[in-house]
Parts: structure tokens; C-alpha cells; sequence
């Protein structure tokens, strides 16, 4: 319910020149690294990998990132461990029986908080760590996939990538510790312990692991064994972290998007570390679990029309399903995008009734391209016979094929075509080989 703040999916970062996307953050991505590193891409995605190398750009303006560049240490006394306030908590000083003012540190331990539904605390962005883990998440993300585009060993997207995890998860002096303990924490005497909800504040890791299996499997000279080794070790920890913390748990049995976004979390990391089983069992267990309960007859999301902005939320927890689907698909789950809940609906079903929701009628209109990605996701993988898909697109935004989400849901052309250094350079391949590839990436899509 508190946690929704940090999925302000309209993040503008940056605006560029003329037809170029602002970069936005979408919800969650997993993208196959083994498609990346292919590089089999068509003609048809020349704008998306161009939105991409200025995604790139654009994103690492900010950087690099730590959990030890906020300004108020943890309960623990360690700056390294990561922490966040709930955003929505306000503090009541009446009882406390001071006479005269306290000071900010004294009213965050001493005066007990209150809930205010929607009512944003703004002292609550004083500690960032999980603005600043969203920025790092998009910025490896798409230096790995920048970097990708060309044929070199090293880039300055590869190094900016590369030193942003080493900055944020393994140099001993900015390094994060592997736990939440003090996400979304409460404040006051009642407070001071992070809640199950602050483990979404991570759910983007997805998209460092996408980053690192790209930069590992295409063998980048910036990313060492050191740091492969130091990754695998951090993601270790933090996997038992979280499949042992009660708070984590809590997480994981969410049945609103809360869950759906752990299993994100959870599988993606086990595949990280090579554990494909345990990756499968993690999108099983979802799709056996939250998921045959999240979509009714109609398509409906429940536990998400529930919530304040509707819109958002049917948003927010498709883009989490689809990543579950991904994740599945890619340790070789294939009926993953097929499965059926309790209603006998599926992930098509809760997109065509998210087509249906007017963002406007819920005063949610700055929300409404949050649901784009899901649209080419669906449609990529379900087809779009009558065009409807694309149509939504085009009249919610014209310029569609130039989001970087295009160039990993749309089929080759004919052509291949790389993008390196912002330059186009043509690359003719062999129709058989690039439609051999993709047939066995079909595999791993499902579609
Ligand atoms: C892609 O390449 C094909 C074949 O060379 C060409 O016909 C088509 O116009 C190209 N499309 C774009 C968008 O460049
Ligand atoms: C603050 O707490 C006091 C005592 O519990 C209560 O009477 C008062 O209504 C509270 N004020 C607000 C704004 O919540
Ligand atoms: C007690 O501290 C609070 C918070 O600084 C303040 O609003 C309030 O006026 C203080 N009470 C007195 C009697 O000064
Ligand atoms: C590859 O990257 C290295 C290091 O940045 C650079 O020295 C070299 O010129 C690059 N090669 C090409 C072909 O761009
Ligand atoms: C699969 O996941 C369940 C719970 O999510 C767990 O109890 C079980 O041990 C896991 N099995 C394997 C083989 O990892
Ligand atoms: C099917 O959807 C309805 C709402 O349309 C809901 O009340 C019911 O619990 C759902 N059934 C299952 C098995 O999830
Ligand atoms: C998913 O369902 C579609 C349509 O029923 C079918 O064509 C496709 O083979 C299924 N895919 C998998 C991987 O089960």
C-alpha cells in the first residue's frame, strides 16, 4: 500500500533532441541476454537501438551510485546497509511531552507516526538509497545493451556499467550489504525496523541481472572474474536473505503485485548464479500460488482494483507477471506465457482488460504509457492478427518503435542491422542463420 511511490513510472530523466524518447523507467525488464548477445537485430529497430545509446548517455549523468552517500546512518550504525522511510507515515509530537522544539533526528526516533493514506511525507526523500538503486538499475541496463550494440570488447558504456555494480555491490568502501533490513522502515519508537514492502525497493534488480548475463556471456574485458566471482558471492547472501528473513517471506506471500515482484527478484538472482532449477521452482511456485488468484473472469486484476490508482496498478503487476513469464521461458519453461489461473484467464486476458481502464477516469493520465511495454510484450508473444495491439501504440504514442522496449519485442526484418556508436552500420546476414536463431530463441520466448 506505502510502497507505490517508488513506481513512478514516468521518470524524466532527461529530454533529448527531436523524436528521441525521454527516458523513462519501465516498472521491471528482463530481457534474454542470449537475444542480446546474438545481436540478430532488424533493420526495423535502427530508432530503438539509437534510443538506446542515448539511454545510455542520458541515464549515467547522475552516477555512480551508493548506499553510502546518504546523509543519516541506519539503526545499525552501518552506513553500507541499505534504507529507506515509508512515505506515507507522519510524525505526532503531541505526547511526547518536550517543551520546547526538537530537532528533525529527535522527531524521527522519539515522536510516534501516523498513517496518511497517499499523503506524501516529502522529509521521507531525505534518504534515497532506492531513488538512486532505480537510477543504477536503468543506467546498467541499458550501458550493457549500449554496449552490446557494438563489436568491441570494452566501451564507455561497458566500463561505465561495469564500475556502476562494482561501485554499488562490491567495492568495500561503497558497497551495499547484502539485506533490506531498513527498507520502508517506520520511524519513531514504534519504528525503526524496515517493513516487508521495502523489499520492493529492489525489485529492479532484474535488470541488473539482465545487465551482468550480457556482459558475462558476451565476454566484456571490463567485467573481470573478480568481479563475476564477487557478484555470484553477493547474489548468494542475499538469496538466502531473502528465502530465510521473516520480512522477506512476508514479501514472497504478498498476493498483490508486492509477491508477484519478489518472485521477479528471487528468480532472476538464481539464474545470476547458474541456478537454473532453483530459477524454475522460484516462476513455478509463483505461477502455481499468487498468480492463479490475480486475474478474474473478466481480466480484471482484483487486488489491484483495489488500490488508489487502479490504472497504475494494473500496470505495475502486468509488468511483473510478463517478467515472471520471461524469467520462466528463459530456464526453459515454455508454457510459462500460457499458464491459466483459477478463472481460466491469462496474461493476454489482464491486458485486455487493462486496455479497457481509462487512466483519465482515475486522474491517473500521467500513468497511462506505463502500460506500453506489456502491450508489445503481449503481442510479440500472442501475435496481433487484428492490429489491435499496435494500434493502441500508435495512438498513444506515435513514435512506439523508438522505445527501447521495441528492439527486444519485435521479429527481425530480413536485414540485420547493428548500431554502433550512434552510426547505423548495415550488417547483411544470412536470412536462414538469423531465422535459425530466432527459432531457437522462440524457444526461449515462447511465443
Ligand atoms: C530494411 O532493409 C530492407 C531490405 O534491405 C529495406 O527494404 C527496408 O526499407 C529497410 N527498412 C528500414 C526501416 O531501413
Ligand atoms: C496527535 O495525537 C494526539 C494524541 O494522541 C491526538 O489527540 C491528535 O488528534 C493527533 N493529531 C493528529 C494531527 O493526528
Ligand atoms: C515539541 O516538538 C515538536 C516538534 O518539534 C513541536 O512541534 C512542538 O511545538 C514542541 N512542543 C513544545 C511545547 O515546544
Ligand atoms: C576498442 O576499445 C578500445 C578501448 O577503449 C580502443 O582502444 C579501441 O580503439 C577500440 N576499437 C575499436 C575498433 O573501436
Ligand atoms: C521449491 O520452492 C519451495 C517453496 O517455494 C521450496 O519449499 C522447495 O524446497 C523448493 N524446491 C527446490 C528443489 O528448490
Ligand atoms: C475468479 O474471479 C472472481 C471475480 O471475478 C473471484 O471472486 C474469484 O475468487 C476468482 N476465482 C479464483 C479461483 O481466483
Ligand atoms: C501456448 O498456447 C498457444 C495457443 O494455444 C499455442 O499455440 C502454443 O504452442 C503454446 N505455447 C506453449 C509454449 O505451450
Amino acid at each position: 500500500m506505502r510502497s507505490s511511490y517508488i513506481s513512478i513510472f514516468l521518470l524524466l530523466l532527461a529530454l533529448s533532441g527531436d523524436g528521441v524518447q525521454a527516458l523513462t523507467s519501465y516498472a521491471n525488464e528482463f530481457v534474454n541476454p542470449d537475444f542480446i548477445v546474438a545481436g540478430l537485430f532488424g533493420n526495423n529497430t535502427l530508432q530503438a537501438q539509437t534510443t538506446i545509446l542515448e539511454w545510455a548517455a542520458d541515464s549515467s549523468k547522475e552516477g555512480p551510485w551508493s548506499v553510502t552517500k546518504k546523509v543519516f546512518v541506519p539503526p545499525s550504525g552501518d552506513i553500507h546497509d541499505f534504507m529507506s522511510w515509508s512515505p506515507y507515515w507522519w510524525p505526532n509530537c503531541t505526547r511526547v511531552g518536550n517543551t520546547t522544539a526538537l530537532g528533525p533526528t529527535t522527531i524521527w526516533k522519539k515522536c510516534p507516526y501516523v498513517f496518511r493514506d497517499g499523503q506524501f511525507n516529502p522529509d521521507a526523500r531525505l534518504i534515497d538509497d532506492v531513488g538512486s538503486f532505480q537510477a543504477l538499475s536503468d543506467a546498467v541496463l541499458y550501458n550493457a545493451i549500449a554496449w552490446a550494440l557494438t563489436s568491441n570488447t570494452s566501451s564507455p558504456s561497458s566500463m561505465a556499467a561495469s564500475s556502476y555494480i562494482k561501485i554499488w555491490f562490491l567495492d568495500p568502501a561503497t558497497r551495499m550489504n547484502p539485506n533490506l533490513n531498513y527498507a520502508q522502515m517506520k520511524r519513531g519508537p514504534a519504528g525503526q525496523i524496515g517493513s516487508h514492502t521495502g523489499v520492493l525497493d529492489l525489485k529492479c534488480l532484474v535488470k541488473v541481472v539482465t545487465a551482468i548475463m550480457i556482459l558475462r556471456k558476451k565476454k566484456c574485458a571490463d567485467w573481470t572474474t573478480e568481479m563475476d566471482d564477487g557478484m555470484n558471492a553477493w547474489t548468494r547472501q542475499y538469496i538466502t536473505w531473502l528465502e530465510t528473513m521473516p520480512v522477506a517471506l512476508a514479501e514472497g506471500h504478498a498476493p498483490n503485485n508486492h509477491g508477484t515482484f519478489y518472485y521477479n527478484q528471487l528468480a532472476a538472482l538464481k539464474i545470476l548464479v547458474g541456478d537454473f532449477n532453483g530459477a524454475l521452482n522460484v516462476t513455478d511456485t509463483y505461477f502455481k500460488s499468487q498468480y492463479m488468484h490475480q486475474i478474474a473472469a473478466d481480466g480484471e486484476q482484483p487486488l489491484e482494483a483495489a488500490r488508489t490508482r487502479p490504472y497504475h496498478y494494473h500496470a505495475y503487476n502486468l509488468a511483473a507477471m510478463i517478467t515472471n513469464a520471461r524469467l520462466a521461458a528463459y530456464v526453459g519453461d515454455g508454457s510459462a506465457w500460457n499458464r491459466t489461473t483459477g478463472n481460466r484467464t491469462d496474461i493476454k486476458t489482464a491486458l485486455d482488460f487493462a486496455l479497457t481502464l481509462s487512466a483519465a477516469a482515475t486522474h491517473e493520465a500521467s500513468y497511462t504509457a506505463e502500460l506500453y511495454p506489456s502491450i508489445a510484450a503481449v503481442a510479440f508473444v500472442y501475435g496481433d492478427p487484428d492490429g489491435k495491439y499496435a494500434a493502441f501504440l500508435t495512438a498513444g504514442e506515435p513514435d512506439y518503435t523508438a522505445e527501447p522496449y521495441y528492439l527486444w519485442n519485435v521479429a527481425p526484418t530480413v536485414t540485420a542491422t547493428k548500431a554502433y556508436s550512434g552510426a547505423a552500420v548495415l550488417n547483411i546476414v544470412n536470412w536462414a542463420l538469423a531465422a535459425c536463431v530466432m527459432a531457437g530463441l522462440q524457444y526461449a520466448f515462447s511465443f
